[in-house]
């Protein structure tokens, strides 16, 4: 596995590649959940492809009160973490070498990344899409895997691809979970013992709330299930639990769905933001 860690050595490096290129863009910290992208890179680029996986810690999604100091970074798990799974390249830059001190280009999604996180962290999506949008020029692939866990994430990524003609085919991977259900993430390593055993409660709750939707509870009400969903994420993990939004949306425009049901069948994403402790915790499910 070659490691490459100067944008201009990136850019030579693709100029003499022949080979098609499957992009794996992550912030490190790699858990098991990154791997599974990293596996489906190797199964869409197949023996003829490459895979490229970034560790990133991009500093423009980050807010000016949000984790970027402290969130965690741990190069050399990550690259053994990566030779294991396949991955043939890594890049590895350095911010100053991503971004110019005087940047003035950014990219903004205007419809899809308005509400839900983007509503919590005003900010935070134009710098994913400026930082992916990026990463696709300077490796050039022609395809990218992106996590279902980040269900916003994957919707605007897919609208700029769409929207800039980027010819990249956008693979989403589906959320990996620990054996108790919670979503892995790089930030489960903030919540202590007692936090960590009170997050899985999030999925429980999600989960059961679908079930009652499918028996009917709430007829064909969501803002009523949505009520009660913020109810029971609230007692979570009891004091040290916060809602910061709960939504019952539809699967592709992302807006506040008006009913359970489309052409005879439940579709809908429920999507949660919930603060345990400091740590802001997020995950989704569809209706089945
Ligand atoms: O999902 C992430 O880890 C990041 O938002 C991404 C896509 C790597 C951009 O920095």
């Amino acid at each position: 596995m070659e490691v490459i860690t100067e944008v201009d050595q990136m850019v030579e490096w693709v100029r003499e590649c022949r080979a098609p290129r499957v992009l794996v863009p992550t912030m490190g910290a790699l858990h098991e959940g990154h791997l599974s992208l990293c596996r489906a890179a190797r199964d869409r680029a197949g023996e003829a492809g490459v895979v490229v996986a970034t560790i990133f810690v991009n500093p423009t999604q980050f807010g000016p009160n949000e984790d970027l100091d402290a969130y965690p970074r741990q190069l050399a798990a990550d690259l053994a973490a990566c030779e294991a799974v396949g991955v043939d390249v890594v890049f590895a830059p350095q911010a100053g070498d991503v971004y110019a001190s005087d940047a003035s280009v950014s990219i903004s999604e205007a419809t899809l990344a308005l509400g839900l996180c983007g509503g919590s962290r005003p900010g935070h999506f134009d710098g994913v899409c400026t930082v992916v949008a990026k990463l696709f020029n300077l490796t050039q692939p022609v395809a990218a895997v992106f996590g279902e866990k980040d269900y916003q994430q994957l919707a605007v990524i897919r609208r700029m691809v769409r929207d800039l003609n980027f010819p990249i085919e956008i693979v989403p991977g589906p959320t990996v979970r620990e054996a108790d259900g919670l979503a892995m993430s790089s930030r489960n390593a903030y919540l202590t013992p007692s936090q960590r055993q009170a997050a899985p409660g999030i999925q429980q709750a999600m989960v059961a709330l679908r079930e009652e939707i499918a028996a009917g509870k709430y007829e064909d009400s969501p803002s009523t299930a949505v009520e009660a969903l913020e109810g029971r994420l609230e007692q979570v993990a009891g004091s040290e639990s916060r809602v910061d939004y709960v939504a019952l949306v539809h699967p592709d425009t992302l807006q506040p769905l008006e009913s359970f049901w489309e052409d005879g069948e439940l579709r809908y994403r429920l999507i949660v933001a919930v603060f345990v402790g400091k740590t802001r915790l997020i995950d989704n499910i569809g209706a089945n």
